[in-house]
Parts: C-alpha cells; structure tokens; sequence
C-alpha cells in the first residue's frame, strides 16, 4: 500500500460547481482501481492524499498532474504505509481555508488545514505542516 500527498494551484478560484465536478469524477474513477483520498480545497490551493496500490496511484497521479485546472504540483509525501488513512472514502472532500498568495509551504498547509475540525484528520495533515514549517 502506498500514499502520496501534493499541493497545488488552481488556474483560477475553483467554484463549487466545478469542484464538484471534480469530485464525482475522482469518486468514479478511483472507485474502479482501489484508491481512497482525500480533497482538501481552499482558495487557490489543493491539497490532496491519495492512497492504494502503488501501481494505481501513480496512475491516477500522472493523469491529475497532466490537468489543465492546476499548476505547479509539488509532492510533499510518498511512500509505502502500512494502512489506509482515508478506507472509507474513494475521494473525500475538507473545505479549507483561504490562503493568502505567497506565503510559504508551510503557511499555506496551515491556513488550508485550519477548518478542518475532525481530531484525527487534523492530526494527520498538521504533521506534515510541522514537517514543512522545519525545512
Ligand atoms: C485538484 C484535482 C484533483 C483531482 N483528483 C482526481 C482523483 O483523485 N481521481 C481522478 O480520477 N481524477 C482526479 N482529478 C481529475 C483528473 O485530472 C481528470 O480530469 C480525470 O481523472 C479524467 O477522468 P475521465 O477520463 O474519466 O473523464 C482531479 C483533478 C484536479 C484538478
């Protein structure tokens, strides 16, 4: 099992029309090949956990970086897990904050994980915000 966790910048401020788009698409298409995830959208920004079979996350990875919709993908973490952060979902979705444009990495995953109010899916993105806060 493996997951992978990027950012990203939409083109344009995503309305929930088109997010939503974006979601029944993932759900369908993930669905089919094994791989749960997570969507958190704020502003600009996407922040994104997908996990599964490596195989099959690579997959649906090259088809989300070749997505005219956003720019500049940068992987904050992949590797192999022992198992899965997000079984129920083939792709949920967190509303997150709003990011002021060109702050840091570790701002921007900050104020995009600040609505979140689940205990444990906070737990588990503001791990990756302290790990970028110290890089
Ligand atoms: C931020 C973002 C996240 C996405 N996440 C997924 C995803 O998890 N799974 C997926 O299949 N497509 C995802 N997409 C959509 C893909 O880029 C692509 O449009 C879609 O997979 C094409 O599917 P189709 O060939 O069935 O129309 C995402 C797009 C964006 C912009």
């Amino acid at each position: 099992m493996y997951r992978l966790l990027y950012i990203s910048t939409a083109r344009q401020i995503i309305t929930t029309t088109q997010l939503g788009a974006i979601l029944s698409v993932s759900r369908r298409n993930n669905a089919a090949v094994g791989v749960t995830g997570l969507l958190v959208a704020g502003g600009k920004r996407f922040l994104q956990a997908l996990e599964g079979e490596e195989e099959a996350v690579r997959t649906v990875v090259e088809r989300i970086r070749l997505d005219p919709r956003h720019i500049g993908i940068a992987t904050l973490a992949s590797g192999p897990i022992t198992e899965r952060a997000f079984p129920n979902w083939s792709m949920g979705h967190q509303a997150g904050g709003d990011v002021l444009p060109g702050t840091s990495i570790a701002n921007v995953l900050a104020a995009l994980i600040a609505p979140i109010e689940d205990p444990s899916l906070r737990a588990y993105f503001t791990g990756f915000a302290e790990l970028h806060a110290a890089a």
